[in-house]
């Protein structure tokens, strides 16, 4: 894992709540002087978390930030690759235009960008998307599969169910649905979008950018009033503010795990997950795609991830983009 020594140590008292740690057990692990440690402390310090000093029993951390940098990220991971580079911006244009030049020079698989907010956040088909500051999970996964280009779509509801996953693991007063292809909503209303964006040849993909929005800790008045009725947040239906950081670790711990049982026995477990967790599946639905609107019932997908749906005459129709009313 790439963190600087600051992180590494501020990771250590974030694994530790509520545990003093001594400069010297400190040093020793980190291979650095007191003097050092103590330094690093300082700037942390400046940086707004605060230290007690306990008499013989070292150092105590009594505020932390709620922050989704490496550090706080990486103290609850537990992954061999995802996330181990975790490049962290307090505010950027979109965390896809960043991933997509980290991906062209060469950036490791599960490298991620995340940022507090995004001046231009990208949502699919050229929306805007709302990242409020500080509130929001805003992230980019580069993933390099060894898949086919045509494989990519599938990659988005390994993604899904990744979200899905860790956010019951993480809230319990409600139960997240998957909408097809990509949202994540809460009682109808949208918690989460996922955008997938492919650097590829021909025949072959170089890398997936899956970006990730997560409405966590807004409240109703964060959110403009033209989306009170179709969004919302983790945190106001769980009742309670959520820690982000847990959280992101939470989706690369899950996503690390999918894309690699993706690799190892094809995306039959993932569709059965994604099946389970989908809203969709089942009931009566509006597709508007590009070029027509289709009204039927939304049967199954395919191992493509295509969403069919039957007509009224019993035709089934196979659906690759599109928006979808229920
Ligand atoms: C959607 O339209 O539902 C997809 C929204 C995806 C938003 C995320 S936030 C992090 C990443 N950076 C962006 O600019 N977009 C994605």
């Amino acid at each position: 894992m790439t963190l600087s020594m600051k992180d590494r140590i501020l990771k250590r008292f974030l694994q530790a709540p509520g545990e003093p740690i001594s400069g010297q057990a400190l040093a020793e692990e980190l291979g650095i002087s007191r003097t050092a440690v103590w330094k690093h402390l300082q700037t942390l310090q400046e940086e707004g978390y605060t230290f007690e000093t306990l008499k013989k029993k070292g150092y105590l951390l009594t505020n932390k930030l709620d922050k989704v940098d490496a550090a706080s990220i990486a103290s609850f991971l537990s992954t061999n690759r995802f996330g181990h580079t975790i490049h962290y911006l307090e505010e950027c244009d979109s965390t896809q235009i960043i991933a997509h030049e980290l991906a062209q020079n060469g950036a490791m698989d599960g490298t991620v960008v995340i940022a507090e907010s995004q001046i231009r956040g990208k949502g699919r088909m050229s929306r805007p998307w709302e990242s409020t500051k500080g509130k929001g999970i805003w992230m980019t996964v580069i993933i390099k599969p060894d898949v086919l280009p045509h494989q990519a779509p599938q990659f988005t509801l390994v993604a899904a169910v990744a979200i899905v996953n860790a956010i019951k693991s993480q809230c319990k007063n409600f139960t997240p649905t998957i909408k097809w292809p990509n949202d994540i909503l809460i009682n109808g209303r949208k918690c989460t979008g996922i955008l997938t964006e492919m650097i590829a040849e021909v025949d072959r993909v170089q890398a997936l950018l899956i970006g990730i929005g997560i409405n966590v800790n807004q409240q109703r008045k964060d959110f403009p009033e033209e989306l009170h009725s179709i969004a919302t947040s983790l945190s106001i239906e769980e009742e309670g503010q959520l820690n982000r950081a847990e959280l992101v670790a939470e989706i690369l711990n899950n996503l690390e795990h999918y894309c690699d049982q993706y690799v190892s026995e094809g995306f039959s477990p993932i569709k059965k997950l994604w099946e389970e967790a989908s809203g969709t599946i089942g009931k009566s639905i509006k597709a508007t795609t590009l070029t027509e609107v289709i009204e039927g019932k939304a049967i199954g997908i395919t191992e493509g991830g295509v969403l069919e749906i039957q007509l009224g005459n019993g035709d089934i129709k196979q659906i690759y983009s599109a928006d979808i009313e229920l």
